[in-house]
């Protein structure tokens, strides 16, 4: 199998290209880090069938649509390249939430404007969004980056409407606290933290049960379900008084 696994350089993309790491498989690993995708790519080169390296920001549209031309077909593409702007709850300066959206969103699209014809030609192709259980509930000190991971949701969920009689399968991760480069900037308590492995462990579980929508740690995707359920006026107390 080739897969495209974007934000390759950390965290959950590196946890889950080790996952992918197998005799078969074709890794394109894709990240602005240099360095930290060549060692992954020396690590993993002797258990799979090939490892390719792509060094771009996701942010440079052009740049970005022009390598994954030239990557061409692939079988599979995590989307998993993201970033969070922290959680000061001040007024986010618009240049910040641009770029917010620019990665968790856009970027995205850049990619898959270029990879849907591929895979609608090869009748097959799975799409992967790795977007956030912070989608489901918007915290003051979170707006930007729930707000982009909601609209992935709404994304997502076209795509895999638009796209199903294609023999394209669209799989949705929503993630709890998982720990990363990105969380690691966090000074909050951050419950039922996972470990990085055991949080790619699960990604990597739900992608090969081809999962449509798979939002873990269960309990803490419960707690926000039932935020959500309750009247509006209810969940603002709660909001406030966790804040
Ligand atoms: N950790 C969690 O608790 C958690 C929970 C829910 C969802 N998620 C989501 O999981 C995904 C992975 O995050 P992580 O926790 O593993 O964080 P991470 O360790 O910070 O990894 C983020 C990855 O995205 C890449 N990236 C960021 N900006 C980029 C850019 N402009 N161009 C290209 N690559 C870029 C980074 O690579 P370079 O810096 O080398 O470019 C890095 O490989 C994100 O979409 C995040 O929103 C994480």
């Amino acid at each position: 199998m080739r897969i495209l696994i974007t934000g390759a350089s950390s965290g959950i993309g590196e946890e889950l290209a080790r996952a992918y790491a197998k005799t078969d498989n074709e890794l394109i690993l894709l990240a602005r880090r240099e360095t930290r995708l060549k060692n992954l790519a020396d690590e993993l080169l002797p258990h799979v069938k090939s490892v390719e390296i792509v060094v771009v920001d996701v942010t440079q549209f052009d740049t970005l649509q022009e390598k994954i031309k030239r990557i061409g077909a692939v079988d599979m593409v995590i989307l998993n390249a993201g970033i969070s702007i922290g959680h000061s709850g001040e007024i986010t300066p618009f240049k910040d939430f641009k770029n917010l959206y620019d990665v968790n969103l856009l970027a995205n699209h850049a990619i898959l404007e270029i990879l849907l014809p591929h895979f609608k030609a090869q009748k097959s192709g799975k799409i992967v969004f790795i977007s956030s259980l912070a989608s489901l509930i918007s915290m003051p000190s979170s707006k930007a980056y729930s707000s982009s991971k909601r609209a992935l949701n709404a994304y997502a969920e076209g795509i895999r409407y638009k796209y199903k009689k294609d023999g394209i399968k669209v799989i949705n991760i929503l993630p709890g606290f998982i720990k990363s480069e990105l969380t690691d900037k966090n000074s909050f308590h951050m419950p039922f933290l996972l470990s990085t492995k055991n949080g790619a462990k699960k990604i990597y579980k739900a992608i090969e049960k081809e999962k449509r929508f798979y939002a873990f740690p269960l309990r803490f995707y419960l707690i926000i379900s039932f935020l959500n359920l309750l009247p509006q006026f209810l969940r603002d107390k709660i909001v406030n008084s966790i804040n």
